[in-house]
């Protein structure tokens, strides 16, 4: 074949590609490749048609900006087409644009206005005389989609705009999306009810879109970020692009806080790295930065070149997916015996990072995905999460078909059974600490840097340690001795075969040693809450040990609360309280935390209950944490009427209360069962004796916020919200997670969400961190 056939050809196969991708893309909403192979693809075949200009072929996706739109929503033909971006991924690909820019305005720095590229679904809003009429889909660039009754169930979009002096026409150019947080709801939504899960938000906030059924899409929570004017009639255009996102802003329009207007190359390449170093931590999906040049004039003067304009670029972040090949499925075995299944993969860079392992969750997630060893899958990794297999390129899957994956029935550490419990996604272990694999997850849990904190005691030596039978469980690791350490570290050396020349020659090199000895003694004194964290109770994060901390006060305390007592604490519901009393109550798990307080480890600073949980201790709220079926609060509180919870203990008749019937036969039954009216009185008498013991009034705090309540919202600009919370209550105010009349102030940084609508609404006063650190400076004073 001649080398001119042969880039025919390729040409040709790109176009069909490349088509093919697009339609799956735009119109299924069925991704079948990644945007980084993709882009590649792409770049190619413009490269290829640039060398050979009489071989473009006039069905070339270079030419055109999207695919044609599904045809149950009526066509909306756009005024102005909505055309696309050209891409830049090096800092030479941001020097050339700029280059380019200066040359064509023959200039010598040019502004840009800077902004995210939000990772959603572009949209085009239409506003006569400020009203909003209309709501269309980019489709192929030039006629796209009605979806105005979808898009007019989006809160953060005006239906009428702000202000008396509005344009008489204004179409909007910007990005529908949604929340990273909103759509792991939205799953878990979909999971409870049996449905199919999204990918992504980006494909969640499509699917949420395109529902024919408008009541469908207002239970989904979309965002919209305005980005820029598609058409404008009867005002006068603001002459630069950031004024016209501040007169987006001024008009009631959402536009995202992180856009800047920065100088020359320079200045783009500085905005790109501050923001891919926030990425993160924003509440939504960006996949790169946008420029513009910020003068309408200059915009103008520039133009474009076919499908985008000249005077902008997007600017993307490195592809954070990638095609691989699946080599083998593993399971891991966790802490609490969860069965994980783990691809092992071909490695690939995914963003610059080599990955050869990939999560697949679960064996629901499997069996939906269809992972099978040989198959090409597309991986993820995005920020410094675990990377995880997002979907099976089955076009791909090799002949014969490999067979269906099954999780294993003994588990591959210890052969217990793994078993599933009805309703559990996760299949688990059952061999309890006796597995290893448990125990040493349980040890590498609790010596952690954030639990118990002990220096020097690797993941190697933890396996040794198990692997020597050194170890049972945690309270063991007090009783270790220094020959004991020896014995593992030459154990461990020999299995490893790195025993060192030294200790060949008969030399024992025993700092180590003595080092870990000590790192594990000074461990002895930790916090309550980090004691808490390290059990491993399930359910029990950093915060929640915080929360049982605070409130309770000694670890005394802990143990023997009840799962109602529980519950009445702030941010700790039902599954929660259940999975903290009942650890508590397992006996092996208080032989174990007995063994190791018998060691002298003990929680330092131990103190009385919060002063603030007496008005927790409400018997109607006690009665209605329960988890009595059908007796919500407002029952609790007729029931109650005058009532103790001991008299109720002693009731065996409800139907005199007025209650309806359902409720009366589930009190019943509840009260027959034996246990059930013993845990009642316990609870009663354990209220009791924290009301005795507690300070009769909360004192009033002290210091210059005293009395008033903060809400913190958004990201500020220089501290956590952890950071100004501890601020406040060391200035004496109190914070709160929701906004209420009650609150005095709402701190909002950037991308505040629905609580400073909220307080906007309710006329709560709103500050930002220089407003709040003045008022604590006043404060100060
Ligand atoms: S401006 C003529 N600004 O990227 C230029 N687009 O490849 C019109 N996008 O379809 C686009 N964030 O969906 C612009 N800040 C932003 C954007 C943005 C995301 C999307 C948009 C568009 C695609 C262009």
């Amino acid at each position: 074949m001649s080398v001119a056939q042969d880039y025919l050809g390729r040409m040709a196969w790109l176009v069909k590609e490349l088509n093919r991708h697009i339609y799956n893309y735009h119109v299924l909403d069925a991704p079948t490749i990644p945007d980084a192979e993709y882009d590649k693809l792409f770049r190619e075949l413009q490269e290829l048609e640039a060398a050979h200009p009489e071989a473009v072929s006039n069905d070339t996706p270079t030419s055109r900006v999207g695919a044609a739109p599904i045809p149950e929503f009526r066509q909306v033909t756009h005024a102005v087409p909505m055309l696309s971006l050209n891409n830049g991924f090096s800092d030479e690909d941001i020097d050339n644009f700029d280059r380019r820019v200066r040359e064509g305005l023959d200039a010598g720095q040019v502004d840009y206005a800077a902004e995210l590229k939000f990772d959603g679904l572009a949209m085009s809003l239409r506003y006569e005389s400020g009203v909003f009429v209309q709501a269309a889909t980019r489709g192929d660039g030039y006629t796209g989609e009605d979806v105005t009754a979808n898009i007019r169930t989006v809160r953060v979009i005006p239906l009428r705009l702000h202000g008396d002096d509005v344009p008489a026409v204004l179409e909007v150019r910007g990005e529908v999306l949604m929340f990273k947080q909103d759509f792991e709801r939205l799953n878990e939504r979909q999971r409870e009810a049996g449905q199919k899960e999204f990918a992504n938000p980006r494909n969640a906030a499509a699917g949420s879109l395109r529902q024919l059924d408008a009541r469908i899409t207002a239970q989904r929570k979309l965002r919209f970020f305005a980005y820029g004017i598609g058409l404008l009639e009867g005002a006068e255009m603001p002459q630069s692009h950031s004024a016209v996102l501040d007169w987006f802003e001024r008009l009631g329009l959402p536009v995202s806080k992180e856009r800047a207007v920065v100088r020359g190359c320079e200045g783009l390449l500085g905005y790109y790295r501050s923001i891919g170093e926030k990425r993160g931590a924003l509440p939504y999906e960006i996949d790169g930065v946008v420029y513009k040049v910020d003068r309408v004039a200059d915009q103008r003067a520039l133009g474009f070149v076919s499908r985008a304009p000249r005077f902008a670029l997007a600017h993307k972040f490195p592809a954070e997916e990638a095609l691989t090949v699946v080599s083998a499925i593993d399971v891991q075995v966790g802490r609490t015996g969860a069965i994980t299944p783990v691809a092992r993969l071909v490695p690939v860079s995914v963003g610059g990072v080599t990955v050869t392992n990939a999560t697949l969750h679960n064996e629901d997630e499997v069996r939906r995905k269809d992972v099978r060893i040989g198959d090409t899958v597309v991986v993820r990794r995005a920020g410094d999460v675990i990377p995880e297999v997002l979907s099976v390129v089955l076009e791909r899957r090799p002949t014969p078909e490999p067979a269906v994956y099954t999780l294993p029935a003994q588990c591959p550490v210890c052969g217990s059974h793994v078993v599933r419990e009805e309703g559990e996604a996760v299949a688990r272990c059952s061999g309890g600490l006796t597995c290893a694999a448990q125990r040493k997850e349980a040890i590498r849990h609790f010596a952690g840097r954030r639990m118990m904190d002990i220096e020097g005691l690797g993941d190697r030596y933890i396996d040794s340690l198990v692997e020597c039978n050194l170890i049972h469980g945690v309270a063991d690791l007090y009783k270790l001795t220094l020959d004991d350490l020896l014995k593992m570290k030459r154990l461990a050396d020999e299995r490893d075969g790195t025993t060192p020349e030294t200790v060949k020659q008969g030399k024992v090199a025993t700092k180590w040693a003595d080092n870990l000895l000590a790192a594990i003694e000074a461990s002895k004194r930790p916090p309550l809450e980090r004691l808490l964290f390290a059990l491993g109770i399930r359910h029990v994060g950093e915060s929640t040990a915080k929360t049982l901390a605070d409130w309770l006060g000694s670890l005394a305390l802990v143990r023997r609360a009840p799962a109602a007592l529980l519950r009445v604490l702030p941010d700790i519901g039902g599954t929660v309280a259940e999975a903290i009393a009942d650890f508590f109550a397992e006996e092996k798990n208080q032989i174990a935390l007995d063994a190791l307080l018998e060691t002298g480890v003990a929680p330092q600073g131990e103190h009385a209950p919060k002063a603030a949980l007496r008005e927790r201790l409400d018997e109607v709220q006690l009665l209605a944490a329960l988890g009595i079926p059908k007796l919500t609060e407002p029952r609790a509180r007729q029931l109650l009427d005058g009532r103790t919870l001991e008299d109720l203990a002693f009731l065996k008749v409800f139907g005199v209360f007025g209650l309806p019937e359902a409720l009366v036969a589930s009190l019943e039954s509840w009260m027959a069962v034996e246990a059930n009216r013993e845990a009642l009185m316990k609870l009663s008498s354990l209220r009791r004796e924290l009301l005795d013991a507690l300070p009769e009034e909360a004192a009033a705090p002290e210091g210059a916020l005293a009395g008033k309540t903060f809400v913190l919202t958004g990201t500020l600009p220089t501290m956590s919200r952890d950071q100004a919370g501890a601020l406040i209550e060391a200035a004496g105010g109190k914070v709160s997670g929701s906004v209420s009349k009650k609150t005095s102030y709402v701190v909002a940084g950037v991308e505040a969400g629905s609580k400073l609508e909220k307080a906007e609404a309710l006329g709560v006063t709103v500050l930002d961190e220089a407003g709040l650190l003045a008022l604590l400076g006043q404060a100060n004073q």
